[in-house]
């Protein structure tokens, strides 16, 4: 993959971006200041993916990232991850610079992509025994617990292509949690499951964060979901994806039977109202 390095005034910064700028990069858990990406295509050409984004995230949030496909949301979950440099701007974590993929920052993806040949538990235990950071019995011990904590107790021994889609994406998330991260970044995880586990799979979700003691930063395309989730909902526009808004979500947690109250339906329609103009209009607008 290719990244440009590109060079861009600034942007008059919008929502949480001007809170960000003004308070400051070291004063956030993670802060993105003006960042933009871009990529270099075949014929040498730039193709710029996100665009002067401004965005912070507090310690202890649930924020959710919603925007047009194609926006950038993934490639900024990449670049927060490290996996991919940024092209101009600032991204600090915890008052750092990201320049490479850290154990305090764990990636779940859609696909769970558990290896076939590991059991359940030993999926779990991958990432510590790769890091060397737990003899074996430690980790196994520790993978016990994390899947206590995702409801799959019963499930340790047995194989990928024995579970259902919705009990992998839990096993994902065990192993995303495994290696004790302070920051979970979800990339549309649940989006292959069916809409029940889906919600089954959301509850345990705030559930695990709040007993880990886990800020996330989650994308989604699906707007009940986000608003089920979020403490904020972030929206991009259209690509080179902006955050063009930022709904708070005033919900007390835990929100298991929210779903058909008034306030969570009006906040569902208020996000859907922007995610629609966010998807007409140009970014630069
Ligand atoms: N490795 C890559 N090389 C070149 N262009 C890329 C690469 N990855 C993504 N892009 C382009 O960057 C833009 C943003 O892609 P990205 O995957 O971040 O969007 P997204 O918001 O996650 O979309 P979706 O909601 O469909 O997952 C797209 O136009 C995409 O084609
Ligand atoms: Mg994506």
């Amino acid at each position: 993959m290719a990244i440009a390095r590109v060079s861009m005034p600034p942007k008059q910064a919008a929502g949480a971006a001007s809170q960000a700028s003004a308070a400051g990069a070291a004063d956030h858990y993670l802060y993105a200041g003006q960042v933009s990406i871009a990529y270099a295509g075949r014929g040498g050409e730039t193709m710029l993916a996100i665009d002067h984004v401004d965005f912070v995230l507090e310690r202890g949030e649930f924020v959710c990232l919603l925007g047009p496909s194609g926006c950038g949301k993934t490639t900024f979950l990449n670049a927060v991850a490290g996996f991919l440099p940024i092209s101009s701007g600032q991204l600090n974590f915890e008052g750092q610079p990201v320049s490479r993929p850290g154990p305090d920052r764990a990636m779940v993806f859609q696909q769970p992509g558990l290896l076939p040949w590991r059991d359940v538990l030993h999926n779990v235990t991958y990432g510590l025994e790769m890091s060397g950071r737990m003899r074996r019995r430690e980790a196994a011990a520790h993978a016990s617990a994390l899947l206590e904590l995702v409801g799959l107790a019963d499930f340790a021994r047995s194989y990928p292509h024995q579970l259902s889609g919705g009990m992998q994406q839990r096993v994902n998330l065990a192993r995303a949690l495994a290696v004790e991260p302070e920051l979970l970044l979800l990339d549309e995880p649940f989006a292959s499951v069916d809409a029940q586990t889906r919600e089954a799979l959301q509850v345990e979700l705030l559930g695990i964060c709040k007993r880990a003691e886990v800020t996330a930063l989650f994308v989604t395309h699906d707007i009940s979901e986000a608003v089920f989730l979020a403490d904020r909902v972030c929206i991009f526009s259209r690509r080179p994806g902006r955050i063009v808004r930022e709904v708070r979500v005033n919900l007390p947690k835990p929100r298991d039977d929210v779903r058909l109250k008034p306030d969570f339906l009006a906040y569902v329609q208020e996000v859907a109202g922007v995610l629609a103009s966010a998807a007409k209009a140009p970014s630069n607008s």
